[in-house]
């Protein structure tokens, strides 16, 4: 590795120690505990291989395949609103035009979010998938929260100051996290130690994942894992990324390690027999037949 590149990743990684160690605010006992055994199928914005990433059709086919988890993204509108959607703007993923922050709830309502799906993959395209909305965080939290728990992503860099107070004031107000809530109901994840210390001075009990780039994979070795695991209960990473001994390392540490994106059995049963505690794919039922082939290897997978 270049001298140069080594010194990146070596200021990242202690950017994110100094945040989380040297302000000392971090509790170990607030951190809690997930069954490191237990093995979850994450739908990576619904079972967005299949349907319209993000929309109610993607979060009912993820139900329908046996996810355990839902995964989406967060943006906000003009006038302050949490909608799902993986890019800054509609452009890729409606028929509309635009920064969702520039465009108010009501527009964002108006746009048709499925069309684009059917238009790029026809051989999957559905004719109820034309004019399917973008959904609010409320609206999925409100009709998914029995049947799903929420695998959150908040994007770095977090483009909403109020972002984090907003989420912690819904997740609250819908009763998906609380005092008498199991922990593990909803989960936040960012590569961002920043977004992730802020929901920690919200509300110490939300269990972390601290998502790890590309370029700083190499740098998380043991004592970083260390770092990690005094305020998040796992990591999630590029499988293209992991090795086994990174997988080792991490387990040993209880940390659960959640790959993503992967779409292909084999990589899956690489993954499960590496010790994965979760996979983050497109196909949440491929993923369950993998599960059904590999049960005696998921120890605590029911
Ligand atoms: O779970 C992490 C993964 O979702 C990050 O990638 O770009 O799909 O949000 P992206
Ligand atoms: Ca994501």
């Amino acid at each position: 590795m270049e001298k140069r590149t080594y010194i990146t990743i070596m200021l990242a990684v202690l950017t994110i120690a100094a945040i989380f160690l040297n302000t000392a605010v971090f509790d170990d006992s607030d951190n809690p505990d997930l069954d490191p055994k237990q093995f979850y199928n994450i739908a990576h914005r619904g079972a967005s291989g299949d349907t319209p990433e993000l929309t109610m059709a993607a979060f009912d086919r993820a139900v329908e395949k046996g996810a355990d988890y839902i995964e989406v993204d967060l943006q906000m509108t003009k006038d302050g609103v949490i909608v799902l959607m993986h890019d800054e703007t509609v452009n890729r993923t409606t028929d509309g035009t635009g920064l969702v922050s520039e465009l108010t709830l009501a527009e964002i309502k108006q746009l048709d979010a499925g069309s684009w799906f059917n238009e790029a993959f026809p051989e999957k395209a559905q004719p109820e998938y034309i004019g399917l909305e973008v959904p609010t965080l409320r609206e999925v939290i409100e009709e998914y929260s029995d049947e799903l728990r929420l695998y959150i992503e908040i994007k770095e860099p977090n483009a909403f100051p109020d972002l984090e107070e907003k989420l912690v004031f819904l997740l609250n107000d819908t009763g998906l996290i609380g005092e008498d809530v199991p922990p593990g109901n909803v989960l936040i994840q960012s590569f961002g130690a920043q977004s992730l210390y802020n929901i920690y001075l919200l509300q110490p009990d939300i269990p972390l994942i601290q998502l790890i780039s590309y370029s700083d994979i190499p740098s998380i070795t043991g004592d970083a894992m260390d770092s990690i695991n005094e305020y998040a209960v796992g990591i999630g990473l590029s499988y293209t990324q992991i090795t086994r001994s990174f997988m080792k390392e991490a387990l040993s540490r209880d940390l659960l390690v959640h790959p993503y994106t992967v779409n292909k059995p084999e990589h899956m049963e690489t993954l499960i027999e590496w010790g994965a505690t979760g996979i983050i794919t497109n196909y949440p039922g491929v993923l369950q037949e993998v599960i059904e082939r590999n049960k005696e290897e998921l120890i605590g997978y029911n």
